[in-house]
């Protein structure tokens, strides 16, 4: 579809660290969206980044402006660094509207959300309001000062809403506890950083919830580990060997070499980049893989994950 050219109507800051943007279209309405949905804004120097939609209220079927809340990244030299420059008045280029992490509305929902995971939480919690389903929304952060939107949030939900601060808690939330509490039509929705999403995810594993009711969006980028080091990739299909240094993916080396591969996130939370395992050990760094899967090494997504082993042989 084609690209949207946005002019920044309005930012104002949620907390020190981050910052909503109101985009509007120069004339008419925008593509609408579905709770969950994200835009993607293009980078100057190449690239994107990916901003769920917020939204306190359903949302129209053309809508007249996006809103997006975008957190300042520690160390960021990219995205987030660019976004936080932005000024009223500027323009940005945006890919329209795509949901990744669409929402049951008519299914109860128990929505788990983490710092900046708020994001598509917000619309998801205000078309379960409409259409009058039960949910619960808990939503932690490290502290108040931390914490976006948590007085909309309040008048959005009302008792729905449990907020977490971690300082005052002395710790971070429960997960597990929360997870037990599911009854057997509640749906699970997960957004935030990866250890609350991989805590949720072997909770409501070990609880025998069915993975067709826990859904979850990564909202941290599979960020290259210390202590990364290279390893080789050879494809079964034509004997190529790849090499992919600390901070590349495998996706990104086999690209630049000609290969079409099928992927969309990047983050590890999708699945679509799924590959076969043949040979050697993967380092399984997405949120898509249960415990057993990834235990058993026959699969990998080649977006994030790595390498324990010298070489991989995948089924590419
Ligand atoms: S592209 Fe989404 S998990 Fe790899």
């Amino acid at each position: 579809m084609t690209e949207l050219t946005l002019t920044v109507a309005g930012k104002r800051a949620l907390t020190d660290r981050i910052a909503e943007f109101t985009l509007t279209p120069a004339a008419g309405p925008l593509p609408g969206w579905d709770p969950g949905a994200h835009i993607r804004v293009a980078l100057p120097k190449g690239g994107d980044r990916a901003y769920s939609l917020v939204s306190f209220a359903p949302v129209p079927a053309a809508p007249d402006h996006y809103r997006i809340a975008v957190l300042l990244e520690e160390n960021s030299t990219g995205g987030s660094a660019h976004m936080h420059t932005l000024a009223e008045g500027d323009s940005v280029t945006v890919a329209p509207p795509k949901c990744d992490f669409p929402v049951n509305a008519d299914a109860p929902a128990l929505l788990l959300a983490g710092g900046i995971g708020i994001t598509p939480m917000i619309s998801m919690a205000a078309a379960h309001k409409a259409a009058g389903t039960p949910f619960r929304l808990h939503f932690a952060a490290r502290s108040a000062a931390a914490m976006a939107y948590a007085e909309d949030l309040t008048q959005l939900c009302g008792d729905a809403l449990a907020l977490h601060l971690d300082d005052i808690a002395g710790g971070p939330v429960d997960v597990t506890a929360l997870v037990r509490t599911l009854d057997a039509d509640t749906h699970l929705y997960i957004c935030g950083p990866r250890p609350m999403i991989d805590a949720a995810r072997a909770a409501a594993e070990a609880a025998g919830i069915p993975p067709a009711r826990v859904h979850v969006e990564l909202f941290d980028n599979a960020a290259a580990t210390d202590g990364d080091t290279a390893f080789e990739v050879e494809l079964a299909s034509t004997g190529e060997v790849f090499t992919i240094p600390p901070g590349r993916s495998i996706i990104e080396v086999l690209e630049e070499a000609g290969h079409d591969l099928m992927y969309d996130c990047q983050r590890g939370d999708c699945g679509i980049c799924q590959t076969d395992v043949l040979d050697g050990t993967p380092d399984h760094r997405d949120v898509v893989l249960t415990e057993a899967e990834r235990a058993a090494g026959k699969v990998m997504q080649i977006c994030v994950s790595r390498a324990k082993s010298a070489r991989l042989k995948l089924d590419l």
